[in-house]
């Protein structure tokens, strides 16, 4: 499968901080790949430079390369890159709040995103958002078209913010955290429905999340992001039968069911490092029982495995 959104071997640097290490990953066309990783574990610094959007917050792409379709992100001026960005990739950001005009009716604020990037004209660009909020599942589109943001519950507004992704008919969807401020079953629903919806369109989604049991109910692919680095990346199936790197097992362990069939929750003792004290070696050592003298002074090197692949000196078998 040719990827629609290729990122290879891309550093990140904020100012003089290196925040982001040789991260390789892709997505290709109706396929989903999850994201994830602890809390600074890079995740949504992944996402701003597959948008090209890192000038925004004084940071750049060091090394390595980002390519949507086959054109070089870097070498597009930044007006090809905005319109890149509104017309062919969607993102969902993480509070719906701020996506939203408190101002302006919801109606009018899907509508405006086929008017610019479709050319749809009012009428047109009306029944397409009514049309959007239906596939949503939004009952009574029509009147929740002529409400304000803040006659809205956050589920609605999410699925608003979704429906403004979508309304541009991108070819790449990047939903940041997309759920994560509400509850668990408008969670869950919100999950399907943004799955169900890429895969009637054939669009490609990156899901950024923390919870791995998304990723298993939803993902075709995930990648494991630690400290800046890529853990380990591959097909969903594989990697939940058999992780490879014990940061995915760890991860893999924090799922409430699986922990709860062990009798225990097991949370990862420690926390991410600060990209200023990134451990010597492999980042993921001090957090590690499998940790060996190697990890501690060489950096693990990518390597194959299965159809994906893993960086760790002492990675897990196959299943
Ligand atoms: N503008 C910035 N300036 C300096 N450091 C930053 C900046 N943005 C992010 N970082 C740092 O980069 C690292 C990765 O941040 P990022 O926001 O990508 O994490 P994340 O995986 O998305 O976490 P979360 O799950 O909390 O959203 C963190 O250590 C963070 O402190
Ligand atoms: S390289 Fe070593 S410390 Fe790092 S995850 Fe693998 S076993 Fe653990
Ligand atoms: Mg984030």
């Amino acid at each position: 499968m040719t990827a629609l959104l290729d990122l290879q071997s891309v550093s990140v640097s904020i100012g003089k901080v290196a925040l982001l290490d040789g991260i390789s990953l892709s997505v290709a066309r109706g396929q989903i790949l999850g994201l994830v990783g602890e809390s600074g574990s890079g995740k949504s610094l992944t996402a701003m430079a597959a948008m090209g959007l890192l000038p925004l917050f004084g940071g750049r792409v060091t090394q390595g390369s980002v390519r949507f379709d086959g054109q070089d992100m870097a070498a597009m001026t930044e007006a090809e890159r905005r319109k890149l960005r509104g017309r062919r990739i969607g993102f969902v950001t993480q509070n719906p709040m701020t996506a939203l005009d408190p101002v302006q009716r919801i109606g009018e604020q899907v509508d405006v995103v086929s008017r610019l990037h479709l050319g749809l004209d009012r009428k047109a660009a009306r029944e397409r958002t009514l049309d959007l909020l239906t596939q949503l599942r939004i009952p009574e589109a029509a009147a929740v078209a002529e409400a304000w943001p803040h006659q809205l519950s956050g589920g609605m507004k999410q699925r608003i913010v979704i429906a403004m992704a979508l309304a541009g008919e991108p070819d790449l969807i990047i939903a940041d955290e997309p759920t994560t401020a509400l509850d668990v079953t408008v969670q869950a629903q919100i999950i399907q429905i943004l799955g169900n919806l890429v895969r009637e369109k054939g669009v490609a989604l990156m899901l950024i999340t923390h919870d791995m049991g998304v990723v298993a109910q939803v993902c075709d692919r995930v990648a494991v992001l630690y400290a800046g680095r890529l853990a380990e990346e591959g097909a969903v199936a594989p990697i939940f039968a058999a992780p490879a790197h014990p940061y995915t097992s760890a991860l893999i362990g924090c799922i409430p069911q699986e922990a709860m069939a062990k009798g225990a929750l097991r949370g990862i003792p420690g926390a991410v490092p600060s990209a200023l004290a990134f451990p010597a070696g492999c980042r993921f050592h001090p957090r590690c029982d499998r940790a060996s003298d190697l990890c501690r002074k060489t950096v693990p090197t990518t390597g194959p495995r299965g159809d994906g692949r893993v960086a760790c000196h002492h990675p897990g078998a196959l299943a």
